[in-house]
C-alpha cells in the first residue's frame, strides 16, 4: 500500500495539463467519487491496524498534493486561455490620453470666431491654384516680381499650375461664385520658395478678410481691425495703419498694434518702437472688382490679410517658427485650449 501511495505522489507531480479542460478531466480521474484516491481510501480498510497510522498520514499527504497540484493546473490553464483570448494588440492604450490642439490651429480659431461674430463667413480654396486667381486675378502685372520662381513654388510640366503664395487666391474663389454683399473669411496655408530658417518656412499660413458691399468705406475696415485687435490682444490694444502698397488694393495699408508686451513703452520685442506690425490690408481696387465680375461703379469693398504664425508669435512668443512643424511633443503639450 505505501508503495502504491509513493507510485501515485510520484505521477501526480508529473501531471501535466495544457487545457482546463484536461486539468478538470485529471481532478475527475484522481479526486472525484469513483476516482484513484477514492479507491485507495477503499482499501484502507484493510490495512493492518500496526500500519494504520502511517498510511492514513500518507494518504491525507496524496490526498492535498493532488489537490493542490490539479488546482494549480486549472488556474494555469485558465489564466493562459484568457490572455490569449484579451490579448489584443491593435488596442488602443488605456488609459486613452487626450491630445492637444496645435498652436496654429488654437489661433486661427480664435481669429475665425472673431470675425464670425463680426458676421464674416467661412470660405476655403485650394492650395494647388492656378496662375489667374493667384496673380492675374488680383490684379498682378505679368512681370510684377511675386511671380518670380524666387517667390512661388510651379509645377514644372503645368507653369500655369501653382502653389498659391498668399490666401488673397479665396478671394477670387469666391467673387466668381458669390455675388455681393460678401463678408468672407479665409484661413488656409500658403507657399513660397524660400529658405528654411527661425524666421522664414516654405510654407506658412494665413487669414483672408473680404468685404464687399454698396459703400463700403476704409472707415469700416479700420473700425473691424480695430475690434480685431482689441478682442485679440486685449481691451486697451490701439492700432496704427501706415500707407503700404499691394497690387489689389487701392488705397494699401499695413496695421501695427501697439507692443502688448511693453504696453507701448518699448522694448526689444518691438525693437523699441512701441509698434508690431501684424497685418496687411486696404480697399478692394476697382480693377480686382472689374476682373472678378463685380461692377467696381455699384459696388467697394476691403480686404486683409495676416499671418497666423505672425499672431501666435505674438501671443506666445514662439521664438522659432521651425517649431511649429517639427512635431515636438514637448512643444506642442504646452498648448491647451477648450476650443
Ligand atoms: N496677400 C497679402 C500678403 O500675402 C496680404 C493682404 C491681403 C494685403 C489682403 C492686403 C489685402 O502679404
Amino acid at each position: 500500500m505505501l508503495q502504491k501511495i509513493e507510485q501515485i505522489m510520484q505521477e501526480i507531480a508529473d501531471l501535466k495539463a495544457t487545457s482546463a479542460e484536461e486539468a478538470e478531466n485529471l481532478r475527475i480521474k484522481y479526486l472525484s467519487k469513483k476516482g484513484v484516491l477514492n479507491a485507495l481510501m477503499a482499501d484502507f480498510r484493510n490495512v493492518a491496524a500496526d500500519q494504520k497510522k502511517e498510511v492514513g498520514m500518507k494518504l491525507n499527504e496524496l490526498k492535498q498534493a493532488a489537490t493542490n497540484k490539479i488546482n494549480e493546473l486549472k488556474d494555469a490553464a485558465q489564466s493562459q486561455e484568457q490572455a490569449g483570448d484579451d490579448l489584443d494588440l491593435t488596442r488602443t492604450p488605456y488609459p486613452i490620453r487626450l491630445g492637444t490642439r496645435h498652436p496654429l490651429t488654437i489661433v486661427k480659431n480664435e481669429i475665425v470666431d472673431i470675425f464670425s461674430r463680426l458676421g464674416f463667413v467661412l470660405a476655403e480654396g485650394p492650395e494647388v491654384e492656378d496662375d489667374w486667381h493667384v496673380y492675374s486675378s488680383m490684379n498682378f502685372a505679368d512681370d510684377h516680381p511675386a511671380r518670380d520662381m524666387q517667390d512661388t513654388f510651379f509645377v514644372e510640366s503645368h507653369p500655369d499650375i501653382i502653389l498659391r503664395s498668399h490666401t488673397s487666391s479665396v478671394q477670387a474663389r469666391v467673387m466668381e461664385t458669390q455675388k455681393p454683399p460678401i463678408r468672407v473669411i479665409c484661413p488656409g496655408r500658403v507657399y513660397r520658395n524660400e529658405a528654411i530658417s527661425a524666421r522664414a518656412h516654405c510654407f506658412f499660413h494665413q487669414v483672408e478678410g473680404l468685404y464687399i458691399d454698396k459703400n463700403v468705406s476704409f472707415t469700416d475696415l479700420k473700425q473691424v481691425l480695430l475690434l480685431f485687435a482689441q478682442e485679440m490682444f486685449g481691451p486697451d490694444t490701439q492700432i496704427r495703419l501706415r500707407p503700404s502698397y499691394f497690387p489689389f488694393t487701392e488705397p494699401s495699408a499695413e496695421m501695427d498694434i501697439s507692443c502688448h508686451l511693453c504696453g507701448g513703452k518699448g522694448c526689444s520685442f518691438c525693437k523699441h518702437t512701441g509698434w508690431v506690425e501684424i497685418l496687411g490690408c486696404g480697399m478692394v481696387d476697382p480693377a480686382v472688382l472689374e476682373a472678378n465680375g463685380i461692377d467696381s461703379k455699384e459696388y467697394t469693398g476691403y480686404a486683409f490679410g495676416m499671418g497666423i504664425e505672425r499672431i501666435t508669435n505674438l501671443k506666445y512668443q514662439v521664438k522659432d517658427l521651425r517649431m511649429f512643424s517639427e512635431n515636438d511633443k514637448r512643444f506642442l503639450d504646452e498648448f491647451t485650449a477648450a476650443n
